[in-house]
């Protein structure tokens, strides 16, 4: 099929490259000459493990522009992928989105176009660029666009640094519209990851346990809210396994084997219950807060999201606690931060739990020491007022430090020879943000570990 996909941010250039993979021609449109001139050169301007390889081997079927008269003419389908930032208010900027629809109308032609709204927009968002679609169709052509487009949902899951994966071998696609021949259109275009008819690549086996994934072909509403409705339910299983931490720190239980126990219930299921730092990125945070702004239009209130929200925010502050229960005095400590990005494998640095945590601690006159493996070169640019605390060695966020925090679970933390570093700290004390490396093998070395619950657990060599 020929496809158009406007936005080359995480999921329109996931989208776009897997749809060629699938064998379907893509053209890109992005407005930021910069972004497709690296794209053109067969560089991507996002860090996604394993993107730069499939862009290379699908190239062939990858066309980029800034010009929507290359890519919209004839398409059988556009997907619309801008971003959508959020406002004061908690809802999104839609001004990007409406600018895209605008630019979309003028150069429909052909047969019918699906247009499908892939950035997480707010539920009747559908309706709304239906009617930008068709105003400004009018405006341009003269004439009503009968039977030239129709508009669809196709809610976006996949998560940043999985995101080919979850693009190729997803839990379920879901698809919304109020008109019958975009949703065949669609079921068509995605034909081949329902039925997992393609070979994978090399470096994207499929799961052995994956058969036919599950279509859900609904009304435009539905499908909007199942976006919000997932990462809602996401973010408030982080923030109950992390409030369910608390109690366990307090009573003396081992939240990892309560998170195991109760996640073997195939009722509610082990993923997303690793507590720790919580939740940051663009999603969660943002997708939450639109979720009760539009209750809040319909004078419905969402108590249960806004306690997860404020379990999260909870536990950013709760690191500086921790470090104060230990170490007492933070002024004049220097405290080394481990990892920036919202989570490993990626480098986006959007909410990310690692700004707040740091800005914390130089209020309380401490002095940091910041590093991360991908995502310190963005930090730079997009933390003017933080960069001066970077560092590119990670001996120097250990060297006299008063305590080091995992902040973000890159493997590269995980597998660090902690023996080597352990010598030139102050005082060797670890607070293990994300509950990824082991208290035995750290006490063992001579550590004192800490967690965001419970009592600290003393080096075994002075234990
Ligand atoms: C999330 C959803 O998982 C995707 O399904 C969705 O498509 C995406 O938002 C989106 O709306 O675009 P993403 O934000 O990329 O994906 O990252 P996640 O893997 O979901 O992690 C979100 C945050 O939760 C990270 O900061 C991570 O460290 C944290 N997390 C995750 C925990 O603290 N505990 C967990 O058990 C799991």
């Amino acid at each position: 099929m020929k496809v158009c996909v406007v936005g080359t941010g995480y999921v329109g250039l996931t989208t776009s490259v897997c749809l060629a993979y699938l064998g379907h021609d893509v053209t890109c449109i992005d407005l930021d000459e910069r972004k497709i001139d690296t794209l053109r050169a067969g560089h991507t301007p996002i860090y996604e493990p394993f993107i730069d390889q499939l862009l290379e081997q699908v190239a062939a079927r990858l066309t980029f522009t800034t010009d929507y008269a290359v890519g919209v003419p004839g398409a059988d389908v556009v997907f619309i992928a801008v971003q959508t930032p959020q406002l004061g208010n908690g809802s999104p900027d839609l001004q990007y989105l409406r600018a895209a629809a605008e630019s979309v109308a003028q150069h429909l032609a052909g047969g019918l176009t699906v247009v499908v709204n892939k950035s997480t927009v707010p539920i009747g968002s559908g309706n709304w660029v239906d009617a930008i679609l068709r105003e400004a169709y009018e405006r341009h052509h003269g004439h009503r666009p009968d039977g030239q487009f129709a508009v669809a949902s196709n809610p976006e899951f996949l998560r940043e640094g999985n995101a080919l994966h979850d693009t190729l071998y997803p839990d379920r696609i879901v698809i919304g519209s109020d008109n019958q021949a975009s949703l065949d259109v669609l079921s068509q275009l995605y034909r081949g990851i329902l039925n997992q008819s393609f070979t994978p690549p090399t470096s994207l086996p499929r799961p052995a346990a994956l058969g036919a994934v599950p279509l859900v072909s609904t009304d435009l509403a539905s499908a909007e809210l199942v976006k919000y409705a997932a990462n809602a339910f996401l973010a408030l299983k982080i923030s109950y396994i992390n409030e369910i931490a608390a109690i366990a720190g307090a009573v003396g239980a081992d939240v990892a084997e309560v998170a195991r126990g109760t996640g073997l219930d195939a009722r509610i299921g082990s993923r997303f219950l690793q507590p720790g730092v919580g939740w940051g990125g663009s999603c969660f945070g943002k997708d939450t807060a639109a979720l009760v702004a539009t209750a809040a239009e319909y004078n419905l209130a969402m108590p249960i999201v806004n306690a997860a929200r404020e379990v999260n925010q909870r536990q950013r502050t709760r690191v500086v606690d921790r470090l104060l229960d230990e170490l007492r005095i933070i002024k004049g400590r220097k405290i080394g931060l481990l990892g920036l990005a919202f989570k490993p494998d990626t480098d986006d640095l959007r909410d990310s739990p690692a700004i707040d945590i740091a800005t914390l601690l130089l209020e309380r006159g401490a002095r940091i020491s910041l590093h991360d493996p991908v995502a310190a070169d963005r930090f730079q640019r997009e933390q003017p007022d933080l960069a001066a605390h970077l560092t590119h060695r990670i001996e120097d966020v250990f060297d006299d430090a008063d305590a080091v925090v995992v902040v973000t679970d890159w493997s590269q933390y995980l597998d660090l020879d902690w023996d080597k570093f352990l010598p030139s700290m102050r005082c060797p004390l670890v607070l293990d943000g994300r509950h990824c490396l082991s208290a035995d093998r750290l006490t063992e070395l001579g550590y004192r570990y800490l967690t965001l619950t419970g009592p600290a657990i003393p080096p075994r060599s002075n234990a």
